[in-house]
């Protein structure tokens, strides 16, 4: 007899998430049978709302922001990457009670190397330096860089998280004052959240080679100034609609053990949402 998987998606806001369609579209996909929900909740309601869940049969979850710190304090057990993230975005339920997990990362290279992004020996620049950033460098610095370089508003932030992951490679972090003689970076990584209030980090052409190529973590409306410098600035640009798709394919892995196909469910959101 086939079980329906439960499955859900907690954060505040959540009402706008793509997340229910993505999964939606890979339980169809590998015919799973799963329903997956969108519960609004903040960090208070976590605890309460995630013990409903799992009384009602849920098996696996997604958090996101604000909860994805959250998340450790539910985990009896977590990988490594959410571990050095500080932050888990995959919950699945096991014989030995909740493992946490972290696939934004993974989901990141997951997108740049559908790209066809090389991150091996290049030097890349990253913009922001908040929670998004923290999940990313781990599996970034993996992937064996040449250099990572982290620009804050708040200089202090990227230097302690350069700090922080410093013995896993080539890594430093500062202000933006600090960023006039930077240059020779194949890869721009927009990580901050500044789109979402329609404006731009500070942003130089000279940053980077002329064939740099430039990605967006943030998709829709809050990627569209950022997009536009981009194109003024002759650089190829990504958004970041790659990268949770990616992230979406990794839990879904991890829940059924099966990879579902990115491409094709990229294709419907953007023609859908476009
Ligand atoms: P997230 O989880 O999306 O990374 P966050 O942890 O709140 O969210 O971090 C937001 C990031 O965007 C930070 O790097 C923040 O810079 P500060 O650390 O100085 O706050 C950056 N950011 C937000 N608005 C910005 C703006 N208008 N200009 C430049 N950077 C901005």
């Amino acid at each position: 007899m086939s079980r329906t998987l439960r499955l859900a998606l907690f954060g505040h806001p959540v009402e706008h998430s793509l997340s229910p369609q993505i999964h939606r579209r890979f339980g169809q996909q590998l015919d799973i049978d799963l329903s997956y929900q969108a519960i609004d909740c903040t960090a208070a309601e976590f605890g309460p709302r995630f013990a409903a869940f799992i009384v009602g049969g849920g098996s696996g979850a997604n958090l996101t922001v604000p909860l994805k710190h959250a998340g450790l304090g539910v985990c009896q057990q977590i990988d490594a990457g959410a571990r050095a993230a500080r932050a888990i975005n995959t919950l699945v339920r096991t014989d030995h009670g909740w493992y946490g997990h972290n696939t934004d990362g993974p989901g990141l290279l997951l997108d740049l190397d559908n790209l066809g992004i090389p991150i091996a020996g290049r030097r890349i620049l990253i913009l922001g330096a908040g929670g998004a950033t923290a999940g990313i460098l781990g599996p970034l610095l993996g992937a064996k860089p040449a250099l990572v370089t982290v620009l804050n508003r708040t200089g202090a932030r990227a230097e302690a998280l350069a700090g922080k992951f410093a013995q896993r490679g080539c890594i430093v972090g500062g202000g933006f004052e600090q960023a006039d003689d930077l240059s020779g970076f194949d890869l721009l990584l927009q990580a901050t959240s500044s789109g979402h209030d329609s404006v731009l980090p500070p942003l130089r052409r000279g940053w980077l080679t002329a064939e740099a190529a430039a990605y967006d973590l943030n998709y829709g409306p809050a990627h569209r100034a950022f997009a536009a410098w981009c194109d003024e600035n002759g650089l190829a640009c990504h958004d970041g609609l790659g990268m949770l798709v990616g992230q979406a394919a990794l839990a879904f892995e991890i829940w059924t053990g099966q990879r579902p196909q990115t491409a094709p469910v990229q294709h419907a959101l953007r023609q859908r949402n476009a």
